[in-house]
């Protein structure tokens, strides 16, 4: 495709428009309804064939003048729970809601791609599917919906992309094989016996044991893991009591388990459970113990992540390419290359933006988004047609 930069170029400025719009106007998982008839009534308007996909998700479905392959390009559309903080004047109007991962610019992003590659369809070498998807945030996300529901139907490959503050802007950083982690959350009630705190030894001070499970879980990782593995155990929350001169009858924790390998997924599950039982046991106190697994690890083909460096390279210079550590974050991506074949990239957005990931004053740099719209044609197209 001729001049591709100069064709995103000229639609920079709705790139913004667009994501600032999205960014106005947060919605959580699965009640992204302004936002799916924002994309929807977009889709439609360049021709593309559009239809409901998980619930408050899309499928849009551009088929190319030629016949070819099928490559599927998706976004994610869920806001957090975060009360931004902001001095700009895109600055979300949902109290308490916020775009503060970067799913407004994915949109925005896939947007200008589809507009770009629906000018181009008489010559397009095949078919993209776009796929909006709602709830990546919150487990068991939008993705496995969006499967049952036919959106990888005749799919040979996906891609997708996630905006990265930590990368400097305009840098894909990609990686083959496990990149980002299952993440699993788990939930611990110590059972004791309450009493006066004036007489300790005739209770069961939950809140005594809860410590030494906090304390002797964090030998999980540093002790029983192969130190070459990454894996990480993180109590978040510890919740008991009321009052300074009362003994509590229970304590609950809850946290988070991230691993990249199945096999340390399961050994952690297994050694985090017998540690809280355990510990309760010495102490007379007793473990309700819930694991609930999170996203699978994200595995990427390592043909497709060749694919991706190739096209970056090409439209966006060798300099712009660098292989990365596998992050310790979740993301329901990992259910599509379940399926079908593909890869996930980092792009990075950091520049002159210091908050991170879900911080209430993250923001991206919006030089990104052509830059983004670059990424992905180049990568649709090299998958349709390579060079
Ligand atoms: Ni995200």
């Amino acid at each position: 495709m001729v001049n591709l930069a100069a064709d995103v170029e000229a639609i920079a400025p709705a790139l913004v428009e667009w994501r600032r719009d999205f960014h106005r106007h947060p919605e959580l998982g699965y009640e992204e309804r302004r936002t799916q008839q924002v994309v929807r009534q977009f889709l439609e308007s360049l021709g593309i064939e559009v239809r409901t996909c998980g619930k408050t998700g899309l499928r849009g479905v551009l088929r190319g003048g030629r016949p070819g392959r099928t490559v599927a390009l998706r976004a994610d559309m869920d806001a957090l729970p975060v009360a931004e903080i902001a001095d700009h004047d895109y600055q979300s109007q949902n109290p308490g809601l916020m775009h503060a991962c970067g799913h407004d610019g994915h949109m925005a992003i896939l947007m200008g791609t589809a507009r770009v590659l629906a000018a181009r369809r008489d010559t397009l070498p095949g078919t993209v599917v776009f796929l909006f998807q709602p709830s990546e945030e919150n487990p068991p996300g939008g993705a496995p919906l969006m499967i049952e529901e036919g959106a990888l139907d005749g799919v040979d490959s996906i891609f997708g992309l996630h905006l990265w503050q930590p990368l400097p802007t305009g840098i894909v950083g990609l990686r083959a094989g496990a990149s980002m982690a299952q993440a699993d959350e788990f939930e611990v009630t110590v059972h004791g016996r309450g009493g006066h705190a004036s007489q300790p030894n005739v209770t069961v001070d939950p809140v005594v044991v809860a410590s030494h499970i906090v304390v002797a879980a964090q030998t999980i990782v540093s002790r029983f893991v192969n130190p070459l593995e990454p894996a990480v155990v993180s109590f978040t929350t510890i919740h008991g009591g009321r009052i300074h001169n009362i003994i509590p009858d229970t304590v609950t924790m809850t946290g988070t388990v991230r691993t990249l390998d199945l096999d340390i997924q399961r050994a952690i599950k297994q050694r985090l459970g017998e540690v809280c039982e355990a510990t309760c046991r010495l102490f007379g106190a007793t473990a309700e113990y819930k694991y609930d697994d999170g996203y699978p690890p994200v595995i990427n083909d390592a043909a497709s992540v060749e694919l991706v460096a190739r096209a970056a390279a090409r439209e966006l210079g060798a300099d712009k390419v660098r292989t990365i550590a596998p992050v310790m974050g979740g993301e329901d991506f990992a259910y599509y290359l379940q399926r079908v074949p593909g890869a996930f990239a980092k792009l990075g957005a950091g520049d002159g933006r210091p908050y991170p990931h879900h911080n209430a004053r993250f923001d991206i740099d919006e030089k990104v988004l052509p830059i983004g719209v670059r990424l992905m044609i180049a990568v649709a197209l090299e998958m349709l047609e390579p060079k």
